[in-house]
């Protein structure tokens, strides 16, 4: 019953109660997954900023823990990294041992002549269930009101850390090292490119591996844009290129430049510290948007988690793609069945593919009945895969309803990936290189599947079992 009002996510983390924005801080450790969040402890809007926490075997499966790092003295604990210091380099852990530091922005709301933000440290001996902070925070401090977001990540060619961290205004990304994880010295900045609409936040630098040729890999550096979005509010562009250690270059081939998300609904997503070598990295994300979050229907919490996405780059004649591959399998409750539009409850998950032949608009309507409904499809003529949700019932805010849209690629195909949960719609397009994450809030429960323009060559559909049972 504590994750069984209407709209609670079934398939995707939320807090028991009260807000939540950014992931921060996530790390595998121990056998465990940590998802530690941006949260209110006191109130389902934004305010007393702190970290909660989560931890979970597969990615999936959340328990929430109390509070990791409250607010506190005046400090808020804004967006930031978790990095496991296995050689104790930060001098934090117990001798000969390896323990959990965390990097995050610390906010002063009342600062004398404003307001102040700079990077700070605390650790954790215990698994992340309790963090100290350092005695001689901040470690980074510019006596700037906005300076944040500070992504930590072990450099193995450099044997030293490596910090991504956001100068929002100047729309800019610095990049600093340490040997320590308390003395940081600059290296360089990456910005003014791409798009520089609104504030630049959330900045994470990762390495994709192929997903042709695992042993190939590419350096990803992808920023958070708020407002300015090309969806509205705010969204996340990443840049493919090379990283030297000290400078980021951004790649001038085709598809080098793109949007993580074409939704409206995906920000502040961080790649997990700490997962095994051979394995791809893994993004997860905020699944809001700055223009409504505060507005959502939902209670007693407000905010959730998108699926976490096992991360690779693709390149074809068509130049480079982001791959996301959504991590659900291990829901599936029974075998594969064919797609009708017969009554169906979220969570569920289709896969679809159709081959257009003369059609120009296909794809799909997820129904909650006659006049409510979701529209996912390919537009051939202008190049798009689209989902409109003006039509899914509660409005929310002036800015909810309306079509999102993501370029399509010539030749790679007009497959669909969705996940359908009570109160969204995640869907992957041609292997994974589009990816659109939108809110829905329908009428009821139950749902209906039906396609339109074109019938599918293959469709297939599995019920989800919730994470909560
Ligand atoms: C992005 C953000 C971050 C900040 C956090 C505060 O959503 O504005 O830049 O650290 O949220 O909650």
């Amino acid at each position: 019953p504590q994750y069984d009002q209407p709209y609670r996510p079934q398939v995707h983390f939320s807090p028991r109660e009260h807000w939540t924005n950014d992931p921060n801080g996530l790390v595998f450790f121990d056998g465990e997954y940590h998802l530690f969040f941006q949260y209110n402890p006191f109130g389902d809007v934004w305010g007393h900023m702190s970290w909660g926490h989560a931890v979970s075997k597969d990615l999936l499966h959340w328990e929430e823990l109390p509070v990791a790092v409250p607010e506190k003295d005046g400090v808020m604990i804004f967006t930031g990294s978790v990095v496991v210091d296995h050689e104790n380099s930060s001098g934090f852990c117990k001798p000969k041992t390896e323990c959990l530091v965390a990097i995050y922005t610390g906010y002063q709301e009342h600062f004398p002549g404003g307001t102040r933000q700079a990077q700070y440290v605390a650790y954790s001996v215990d698994r992340g269930r309790t963090w100290t902070n350092y005695d001689k925070n901040p470690v980074i401090d510019l006596k700037m009101a906005d300076f944040r977001d500070p992504s930590v990540f072990w450099d193995e060619e450099r044997h030293r850390w490596v910090m991504a961290v956001s100068l929002p205004k100047e729309h800019d990304v610095q990049f600093y090292s340490s040997t320590n994880l308390k003395q940081w010295a600059l290296l360089s900045e990456f910005g003014q490119l791409g798009d520089t609409d609104g504030d630049w936040e959330c900045p994470d630098l990762l390495r994709v591996p192929s997903a042709q040729d695992p042993t190939k890999s590419t350096w990803a550096l992808k920023v958070g844009l708020n407002p300015g979005a090309p969806q509205g509010g705010s969204g996340e562009q990443y840049f493919f290129g090379a990283f030297d250690g000290k400078t980021f270059t951004a790649s001038h081939e085709k598809g080098a430049h793109g949007w993580t998300n074409y939704g409206k609904d995906d920000y502040c997503a961080i790649n997990f510290n700490n997962i095994a070598k051979d394995e791809k990295p893994v993004l997860l994300g905020w699944m809001s948007n700055w223009e409504y979050a505060a507005k959502l229907p939902t209670s007693p919490w407000r905010g959730q988690m998108s699926l976490p996405r096992r991360l690779s780059f693709v390149k074809d004649v068509e130049g480079l793609g982001l791959k996301q591959e959504p991590v659900v399998e291990t829901l599936r409750d029974g075998a594969a069945t064919t797609l009708t539009s017969a009554p169906r409850e979220a969570p569920f998950e289709l896969q679809v593919t159709f081959d257009p032949k003369a059609e120009q608009i296909f794809g799909m309507r997820i129904y909650s009945d006659k006049e409510h409904y979701v529209e996912i499809g390919f537009d051939r003529k202008n190049q798009q895969l689209f989902m409109d949700r003006t039509k899914s019932s509660v409005t929310v805010a002036q800015e909810f309803p309306g079509t999102t849209v993501a370029p399509l690629t010539e030749g790679r195909g007009f497959d669909l990936h969705v996940i359908v949960d009570r109160s969204s719609v995640e869907a992957f397009a041609q292997d994974g290189t589009i990816a659109m994450n939108n809110l829905v809030f329908p009428t009821k429960p139950q749902v209906r599947v039906e396609t339109f323009g074109s019938k599918p060559t293959s469709a297939q559909v599995w019920k989800l079992k919730s994470i909560w049972k």
